[in-house]
């Protein structure tokens, strides 16, 4: 027994060095087949319990267990030393440094034409506008005759239309036939509607027109409304949009569709009126388009010219952007350049 005893000792002092040389986990999953695996030395050296005597029996095997456990333990041990040296080596060999701060994912953000348009949405809405959407793909009729451009009428060249196949159906070259739907649907209630979309116009691409772009229209249709209402909306728009102070001038112009007409200008937001590169040398910076609704579109909305009077308003969305942040070519919107769209 003694004897047993004695080589189950002195194999657990052998199999101890041999894990201390150990070096990789290979190397320790070789050493466990070769100790303690079903065919190792162990199982070799329990084989003569069957010879001893029955009452020796539990001693021996008792201290077997007792090795075995010791060497179980120290394998664990000396595994995750290894591991520890294994992570230590290829992360070395990598050269990776797990203290460098993480990268930042990028951030997605609005669109400069829809951080534009939003701005302008919410403006108009404390004012009492709701939006109402419109159609960008238009017949004739709504884009124009509707609105008092009569057919070969000069005033259609002043706009160059996209034509589809199917007579009569183009792309919407403004928002204004927006107007037509909207009096149409609510006639004769009275209306304070807004209507944001994107146009097509025919036209050579250069740093101030785009093939497609947007523009916001207003509408306000009631029975006592004045040129003064108009006057106070864009008045109150411009101070909100590009700051508190702002003065804004009317010129007279022609539009079909509304009687008088006029282009609004405000201050320029640069120099503040004293004259810059910015508004040519001015001092006032055009943004929109306006007038009162002719009596001939009130008509065609539904609604009786000699009741309501109403007015009317368009503006490009893009314009304002690149007035209110210094963006000198409209391609740039549309031409995905991601410096340009993290710049705005
Ligand atoms: N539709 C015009 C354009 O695209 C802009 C415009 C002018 C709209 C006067 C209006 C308006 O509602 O009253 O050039």
């Amino acid at each position: 027994m003694s004897d047993l005893i004695a080589q189950l000792e002195q194999l657990q002092t052998e199999a101890q060095a041999a894990l201390d040389a150990a070096q990789s986990t290979p190397a320790t999953e070789a050493w466990y087949s070769e100790y303690l695996g079903r065919k190792g030395k162990m199982t070799a050296i329990l084989r003569g319990l069957g010879q001893l005597p029955k009452e020796e029996r539990p001693l021996v095997g008792k201290r077997a267990n007792e090795i075995k456990e010791a060497l179980d333990a120290a394998l664990a041990t000396r595994q995750e030393a290894i591991a520890a040296e294994e992570m230590q080596r290829s992360l070395a060999a990598e050269g990776i440094d797990v203290t460098m701060p993480g990268r930042r994912p990028l951030l997605g953000k609005l669109h400069p034409t829809n951080q534009a348009m939003r701005e302008m949405v919410e403006i108009l809405k404390q004012m009492g506008f709701q939006v109402y959407d419109s159609p960008e793909v238009e017949t004739d009729a709504y884009n124009f005759e509707l609105l008092n451009f009569p057919p070969d009428h000069p005033a259609r060249e002043m706009q160059d239309t996209f034509f589809t196949t199917t007579p009569d159906v183009i792309l919407r070259t403004h928002t204004s036939p927006g107007q037509i739907h909207a009096m149409r649907h609510y006639a004769p209630e009275p209306i304070r509607v807004i209507l944001p979309g994107k146009c097509y116009r025919n036209e050579d691409v250069t740093a101030r027109s785009e093939m497609m772009f947007y523009q916001i229209e207003g509408l306000a249709i009631g029975r006592n409304i004045t040129f003064s209402d108009l006057k106070g909306t864009l008045l109150n728009f411009a101070n909100q949009m590009y700051g508190e102070g702002r003065k804004i001038r009317f010129r007279k112009s022609y539009f079909p569709f509304t009687e008088p007409s006029v282009e609004v200008d405000v201050d320029c937001i640069l120099c503040g009126g004293a004259g810059c590169r910015i508004c040519k040398h001015t001092g006032w910076l055009e943004i929109l388009g306006a007038g009162m609704v002719h009596p001939v579109v009130l008509q065609n909305g539904g609604y009786d010219p000699a009741v309501f009077s109403g007015f009317a308003f368009g503006m490009g969305i893009e314009r304002q952007a690149m007035l209110k942040r210094g963006v000198d070519d409209i391609r740039l919107f549309y031409s995905n350049d991601v410096r340009f769209l993290e710049r705005v």
